[in-house]
């Protein structure tokens, strides 16, 4: 089996590393994931429709519903983990070259990964959409029209259905981030995979083009992914205490080879 130690040694000797994260690096935050043993939808199967396109443009009780749940939403009062920071130290030490998350709650922003690193595949909780004319808001001034009793607010510009900012199934990926996160994985040495089942396309094949491109996939999950037999190493456990202890390892190794190497935390900004 492989160890931390190795897999350090394969990030800091690394010319391009690519992280890819999911829920689950958030779940130590408060914000439950969809698939794990305790997800969303494994709890409430029918929660999943609230995520379709169809649905909820077709059912205005969707639509109310799904507001309901985004002025309710654990992401307003979540506050990044030791998960999250253990990426911006990587990223400080040199060693992260692109991060790639399916999660729309901001955290990583949070805990101080760079906007320039950082791609938000399926989009933000933290602004709103308009289905018709794309007009974009921060969400909350939304939100404080479904406090003041609009249960469906529509688009001050156009009266078109909002949403949040974010990819729901049904709808399509922004074509330039998902080429961005595709050439990324492709020419990446070493992808990260952290805290995602790996079970939605087109990101699960990140790892594939990884592969492809001759790089290593090294997997951290707290339960088997579809791809753990194709990966170069599985590191099972949970991402707040396996990540900061990889990281670790890497800055340690890169000490006694490129001395001067210097990471310094710095505390976690708060949206
Ligand atoms: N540490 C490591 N892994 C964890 C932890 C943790 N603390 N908590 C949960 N996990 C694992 C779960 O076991 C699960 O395998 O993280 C994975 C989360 O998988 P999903 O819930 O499927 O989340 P994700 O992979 O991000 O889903 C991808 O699907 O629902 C859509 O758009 C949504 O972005 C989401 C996409």
């Amino acid at each position: 089996m492989t160890t931390t130690a190795e897999v350090a040694r394969w990030i800091a000797d690394a010319r391009s590393v690519v992280a890819l994260t999911g829920a689950g690096i958030s779940t130590e935050s408060g914000i439950p994931d969809f698939r794990g043993p305790d997800g969303v939808w494994t709890r409430d199967p029918r929660a999943e429709r609230l995520s379709n396109i169809g649905y909820y443009v077709a059912d205005p009780r969707i639509r109310r519903e799904a507001w309901q749940r985004r002025a309710d939403h654990p992401a307003w009062s979540a506050r990044a983990n030791p998960g999250h920071r253990a990426l911006v130290d990587l990223e400080r030490a040199g060693r992260l070259d692109v991060l790639v998350t399916q999660n729309i709650d901001g955290l990583h922003l949070a805990a101080g990964t760079s906007m320039a690193r950082l791609i938000e595949i399926h989009g933000t909780i933290r602004e709103t959409a308009c289905l018709t004319c794309g007009d974009r808001r921060p969400m909350r001034e939304t939100l404080q029209r479904v406090r003041d009793g609009d249960p469906d607010p529509a688009c001050l510009g156009c009266g078109g259905i909002l949403k949040s900012a974010t990819i729901s199934f049904g709808q399509n990926l922004d074509p330039g981030l998902l080429a961005r996160a595709e050439s990324a994985a492709a020419r990446a040495d070493v992808l990260l995979a952290v805290g995602t089942s790996l079970s939605v396309y087109p990101v699960a094949r990140l790892p594939e083009l990884t592969l492809a491109g001759g790089g290593r996939v090294v997997i951290l999950n707290a339960e088997p992914t579809p791809l753990d037999a194709s990966g170069h190493a599985v590191l099972a456990g949970r991402a707040g205490e396996v990540l900061p202890a990889l990281v670790d390892a890497v800055v340690t190794r890169m000490r006694g080879t490129r001395p001067g190497v210097h990471v310094a935390s710095r505390p976690t900004v708060e949206p």
